[in-house]
């Protein structure tokens, strides 16, 4: 069964950002995840498996997978060099739309190609709730679904292009998630190609 109404708090800005921004952020954004060492493919804690998506951080905080489990930490975990600074376009869209006076501390990076997923999960290693996610489409489109707060709850799905902005605050802040799939070539504002997500959170109380 398919819910004709994504959770509570979920929004979707449709073509939020200009495209004079979303040129820009993907340059600042590729730019920032080079100098820290550049994307990396994280893998599944228990089974090792990799993920078909490439990550990069932003921000003090970075999330990273691998065997010894999901977290955040300060460093790029093949470098070990600190994360690059979020640009100011990102922390004025978390003042304009997130709803809360503390910054976000990380940005995460996915960038999906052609046949890159994400599997149902609900972002959960944070230390607080309280403040909404934030996440950013840039490039090819992708279709995004939702569901409640069990893994078996019934989900919606919506389409996400290029300049979207999803906020997932209240109770879908807890609410599993995935991408389904991404539709290539359906963008050209990537240089290599493929779809990049930013999604920004607040990770710690104060
Ligand atoms: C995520 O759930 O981490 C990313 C969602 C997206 O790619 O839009
Ligand atoms: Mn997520």
């Amino acid at each position: 069964m398919t819910p004709a109404a994504p959770p509570q708090g979920f929004r979707h800005l449709a073509g939020h950002l200009d495209a004079a921004l979303q040129a820009r952020l993907v340059r600042e954004v590729l730019a920032g995840v080079a100098a820290s060492g550049g994307f990396f493919r994280p893998h599944m804690p228990r089974t090792g498996r990799p993920f078909s998506v490439l990550m990069g951080n932003l921000g003090p905080l970075g999330w990273v997978s691998d065997r010894h489990g999901y977290r955040y930490q300060e460093r790029h975990p093949l470098t070990g060099r600190p994360w690059s600074p979020m640009p100011d376009a990102l922390l004025a869209l978390w003042r304009e739309l997130a709803g809360d006076p503390r910054p976000p501390e990380c940005c995460l990076v996915n960038w999906y190609r052609a046949d890159s997923r994400l599997g149902l999960h609900r972002d959960e290693d944070e230390e607080v709730f309280d403040a909404p996610i934030l996440t950013i489409s840039l490039g090819d489109d992708a279709i995004f679904r939702i569901g409640g707060l069990r893994r078996r709850d019934p989900t919606w799905r919506v389409r996400l292009k290029s300049g979207d902005v999803v906020v997932m605050g209240g109770t879908s802040r807890l609410a599993y998630h995935g991408i389904d799939r991404i539709l290539p070539d359906t963008s050209t504002l990537v240089p290599d190609g493929g779809r990049l997500a930013l999604t920004l959170r607040r990770v710690r109380a104060a």
